[in-house]
């Protein structure tokens, strides 16, 4: 089995890049790794039933590879976009901030105005310009700059994610079929693509899930008139803020530039894919036997190193043509994800191919690691209402069922915390937050007054 595993890496490493120069490095660094691989699973096999989990949390192993004598960045502004994993990162986010006891700009209920644009009064406990410390902010808004830095600290480091706009409209219209009216109105986002003005009214609300929803995020115009000069001045006005976007195509090598960015150990940003929404099957070989990739996927996403996820069945049906009219809908939003794809590979060069593929191995089986010792059945993700614990249940919207995971049973109380913190949905985890920060707070009241409509679009 170790040697199966370390294999897979080298032969994913050669179908890559990385020229025969690394391969005797790459060889001996796999050795490495699958002896301290071998290590953990030693360990908790003499552990017997109840694995000594914790060890895993906090092992040096689970550290990574130095990143030297920087300092951990704890001011951070995290801009959530819509159906691009971010609920994944805003779940590491929340682990970070809460094992080391950070505050939070809490939303007053589950977004911070969504989708007016942000205002600082929206944060619970905000008492005028940085007059409270803020560590966090990462709910979803839509971003207003000088409103945010009212509430976040100046040396905060701002980032974000963003996905190809043709794939995430199609988890757009699963997801918010049944909120934005262009979308209800439409039998298939094929027939939405084919002429997306028969559907589509700029003045009804929640229609702007439907185009450029990227660029609506970030606080622009998405229903201007396309010009290159207006995408790129407002490209540049992104960068000026925004230190590092990430896509979710990429979410390991994302996880990876953002933990040296951050400079934040690697368990930090190992985590599992959370509000995905379940693929219908069909026949695809290369998927097989492991689920824990599955549970490392990103919803709807594909997964470079060898996974690739099921193409939706939404896409299978896109015809070429549609696909083209789908990019020239959402133009700004193709503008955006082009110019953010050049900056993170040149990133990704800046770092190094090899690098960047080690400490990827490096994530994964520490992902695989935390599947096996956290999840019931390996990692298996399974839809709301088989999951036993109510409390981990995930929040649904609209048709697409979105699964969860179960825990291990039988884990000792720390690891139990430790895993239960890394599958608690996004609704939960907030409220859990909430209650810690605000002690005297009838914050579970103001949890259950929330509107539906407004949670539906959480996700
Ligand atoms: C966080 O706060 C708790 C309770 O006040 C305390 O026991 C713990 O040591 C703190 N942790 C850190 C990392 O400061
Ligand atoms: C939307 O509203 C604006 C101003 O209220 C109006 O000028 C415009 O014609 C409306 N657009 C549509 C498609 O109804
Ligand atoms: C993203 O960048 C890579 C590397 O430069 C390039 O091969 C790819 O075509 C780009 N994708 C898009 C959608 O621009
Ligand atoms: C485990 O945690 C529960 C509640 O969090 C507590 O009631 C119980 O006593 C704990 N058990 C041990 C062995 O610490």
């Amino acid at each position: 089995m170790l040697y199966r595993r370390a294999a897979r890496m080298v032969k994913c490493l050669t179908c890559g890049h990385v020229g025969p120069v690394w391969m005797w490095k790459a060889l001996l660094f796999f050795a490495a790794i699958a002896i301290a691989d071998q290590l953990l699973d030693v360990i908790f096999k003499k552990s017997s039933v109840q694995p000594a989990a914790h060890s895993i949390f906090s092992s040096p192993d689970a550290q990574g590879p130095s990143l030297g004598s920087c300092q951990p960045h704890t001011h951070i502004m995290f801009l959530k976009t819509h159906k691009t994993a971010s609920s994944t990162v805003l779940n590491m986010l929340y682990r970070f901030g809460e094992e080391r006891n950070l505050s939070f700009a809490l939303p007053v209920r589950y977004q911070l105005g969504y989708p007016l644009p942000f205002k600082a009064t929206m944060v619970k406990g905000y008492r005028g310009p940085r007059a409270v410390e803020f560590h966090i902010m990462a709910h979803h808004m839509r971003f207003n700059k000088p409103e945010v830095e009212k509430v976040m600290p100046a040396d905060t480091f701002y980032f974000s994610i963003v996905r190809n706009p043709i794939s995430l409209a199609e988890s757009a219209f699963a997801y918010f079929k049944s909120v934005a009216p262009a979308f209800h109105k439409a039998k298939t986002l094929g027939e939405f693509a084919d002429n997306p003005m028969k559907f589509y009214d700029p003045n009804i609300t929640y229609n702007f899930l439907t185009r450029n929803l990227l660029w609506f995020d970030f606080g622009m115009d998405h229903n201007a008139k396309f010009s290159v000069e207006e995408a790129q001045r407002a490209v540049a006005t992104i960068r000026q803020t925004f230190k590092l976007v990430l896509l979710s195509e990429y979410f390991d090598q994302s996880m990876i530039l953002l933990r040296h960015a951050l400079c934040w150990p690697l368990d930090a940003v190992v985590s599992f894919s959370l509000n995905a929404r379940q693929q219908k099957p069909s026949g695809f070989g290369g998927m097989s036997g492991s689920w824990v990739s599955k549970a490392a996927a990103v919803a709807g996403v594909k997964v470079t190193g060898g996974h690739s996820l099921t193409k939706t069945p939404e896409s299978q049906s896109l015809t070429e043509e549609q696909r083209d009219k789908l990019q020239q809908w959402n133009t700004f939003d193709w503008y955006l994800y082009q110019a953010f794809n050049q900056t993170f590979w040149d990133e990704i060069h800046k770092f190094g191919l090899a690098e960047m593929e080690q400490e990827v191995a490096l994530l994964r089986i520490l992902r695989e690691d935390l599947a096996r010792v956290c999840l019931r059945d390996g990692g298996k993700p399974v839809e709301a209402q088989q999951i036993r614990d109510k409390s981990i249940r995930p929040f649904q919207s609209g048709p697409v069922k979105i699964l969860g995971y179960e825990l291990q049973p039988g884990l000792d109380n720390r690891t139990r915390t430790s895993c239960l913190r890394m599958i608690m949905p996004e609704l939960q985890y907030k409220d859990l937050l909430d209650a810690k920060q605000f002690p005297r707070a009838q914050t579970v009241q103001q949890g259950k007054q929330t509107s539906t409509r407004m949670r539906k679009d959480s996700h």
